[in-house]
């Protein structure tokens, strides 16, 4: 496995992988890998002769400066991590090289960039566009993956790349859970036990209101969900909406879409630290 700091080095070790008729496969992460990106490595090794993992705490997409201080930090891990699942190539710039001209593109992709994480983390969705953007044009992969837990950055990616015209797969992973069912995130170990525990409720009401919503209309649904989670100690829903899963916007009857997820955010413990996470009725 190559560790990789510039974009001149790479495109060098990607030309030969190309002049032998490789697919190329990225990973595009944070770092702070846990099993959830591991899923998504091992994924991209098997579809793709060779596979990039890039690993850049993206400055532009957090709204957040406190968010963007305190996530975790741990290339080293990361790289151990990345070896034994047999990637390639892992890629880990700095920001001069990634952003050497602060950029100024801004990217706008309504109806589904402009909902949830987009109308509550403003500049977010840019953000992500700015870095994905510079690394898909960086790696020119065949395919790349993407977490599911985050629903709608996938929608957002999606429109880029139709708009941009970009050659590339995307290619959507299911989200790993933690055995409690908390959805895996690099917040995670941000949380203490305590929280981490509390947390798996998240998951668990999400659950249970599937079953719910066989008897009862979305509304009722939507408030069984933000209620029970409301009202365990340690837990504050920012918001929770039920969208149809492709325009994401919100739905005011199960009758009407085919596709249909429950997207939410939550506010858990003291610092506080946000997570998010989703669930199917429909489709
Ligand atoms: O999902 C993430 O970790 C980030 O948003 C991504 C896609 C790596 C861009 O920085």
């Amino acid at each position: 496995m190559k560790l990789i700091h510039t974009i001149g080095d790479l495109r060098q070790a990607l030309a030969e992988a190309r002049a032998k008729g490789e697919k190329i496969g990225l990973v595009p992460t944070m770092g702070a890998l846990h099993a959830g990106h591991a899923s998504l490595v091992r994924r991209s090794v098997e579809e793709n002769g060779l596979t990039v993992v890039s690993v850049f705490l993206n400055p532009t997409q957090f709204n957040d400066k406190k968010d963007l201080e305190r996530y975790p930090r741990t290339l080293e891990a990361d790289c151990a991590l990345l070896e034994q699942v047999g990637a390639d190539i892992v890629f880990a710039p700095s920001v001069e090289e990634m952003y050497p001209e602060p950029d100024t593109r801004r990217f706008s992709y309504p109806p589904v960039d402009m909902v949830m994480e987009g109308a509550f983390r403003p500049g977010h969705f840019n953000g992500v566009c700015q870095i994905v953007s510079k690394l898909f044009a960086a790696v020119e992969p065949d395919r790349a993956y993407f977490g599911e837990k985050d629903f709608q950055q996938i929608a957002v990616v999606r429109a880029m790349v139709k708009d941009l015209g970009f050659g590339v797969e995307i290619v959507p992973c299911p989200v790993v859970r933690e055995e409690s069912g908390l959805a895996m995130s690099s917040r995670n170990t941000l949380l203490t036990d305590e929280e981490r525990a509390v947390a798996a409720n998240i998951y668990a009401v999400l659950s249970k209101s599937r079953n719910f919503a066989s008897t009862h209309t979305l509304a009722e649904t939507r408030r069984y969900v933000v209620d029970a989670l409301n009202a365990i100690v340690g837990l504050e829903v920012e918001y929770y909406s039920i969208v149809d899963g492709d325009t994401l916007q919100e739905l005011a009857h199960w009758a009407d879409s085919d596709n249909i997820v429950g997207c939410i955010t939550v506010f858990c413990g003291s610092k506080p630290i946000r997570l998010i996470d989703h669930i199917r009725y429909k489709g």
